[in-house]
């Protein structure tokens, strides 16, 4: 048997969770259910994050384009995020689940974004897994918004570095992804973490993200321990 303990295991695994709706739609559902289905996919694949060491999870749940869609099918998203949170959180805070939201989280109206005030000062002295929700979040605004503070503070054109203009982004303290998997078989990174994903491993997954389970989580680290990274440098 291959030595497993030595395997390279990401840090850093980032999830844009794609497919809810043709999973739906395969069945003659309504896209809720997939959404609703996705929900369970979430609960798994934090619990294969936890037991395969991995320190950070970031997963993509709502863009900001996603505003979009039907308002009904927001509303129900908005719902199943509200719901989620209420059924999960203490389950999450026993496992040692660090709770951190980024993006425009407001947009949900202030009922849903203080609760996630509350569930991110709960768990913040947490540090078995990071888990990142991005929440109405975009790539380019989080780069916009960075710029934003940067010339709101008088910060010198060249006292601005990549260094510094990193802690100015919203997942400042927050390692950049080593992992990306998307799901349901798309393959495009459609406006998700633009300048952190710059040296991440891309995974692209055939599987629905309502089908997504440990199995495909082990398999995806699996891939991941083959990958050779060499961030711009000549291989030795
Ligand atoms: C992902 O599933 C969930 C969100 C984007 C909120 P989709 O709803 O995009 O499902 P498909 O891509 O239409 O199958
Ligand atoms: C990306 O999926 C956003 C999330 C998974 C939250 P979309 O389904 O919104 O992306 P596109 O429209 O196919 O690029
Ligand atoms: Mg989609």
């Amino acid at each position: 048997m291959a030595d497993i303990s030595s395997r390279p295991i990401p840090r850093h695994v980032a999830i844009i969770m794609d497919g809810n709706g043709r999973w739906a739609a395969s069945r003659g559902l309504p896209r809720v259910a997939g959404h609703r289905e996705g929900a369970k996919s979430v609960r798994r694949t934090i619990e294969a994050a936890i037991g395969q060491g991995v320190q950070y999870l970031t997963l993509f749940a709502f863009s900001s384009e996603n505003w979009a869609r039907p308002a009904e099918e927001v509303a129900d998203l908005t719902f199943l995020m509200k719901h989620y949170l209420r059924s999960e959180l203490g389950e999450l805070h026993e496992q040692g689940v660090r709770l951190v939201v980024i993006g425009e989280r407001e947009r949900f109206g202030p009922n849903l974004a203080e609760e996630l005030a509350k569930a991110e000062a709960k768990t913040a002295g947490n540090d078995r897994l990071v888990l990142i929700m991005a929440l109405s979040y975009g790539g380019r605004a989080d780069i916009v918004s960075a710029a934003r503070k940067a010339i709101a503070a008088g910060i010198a054109p060249e006292a601005l570095t990549e260094q510094s203009f990193t802690h100015l982004l919203s997942t400042d303290g927050i390692p950049d992804p080593d992992l990306l998997i998307r799901t349901s078989g798309e393959k495009r990174i459609s406006n998700f973490l633009l300048w952190q994903l710059a040296y991440a491993e891309l995974l692209f997954s055939p599987v629905l993200w309502p089908d997504f389970g440990a199995a495909d989580f082990a398999a995806a680290l699996e891939e991941y321990a083959t990958r050779e990274r060499r961030f711009g440098a000549r291989p030795v």
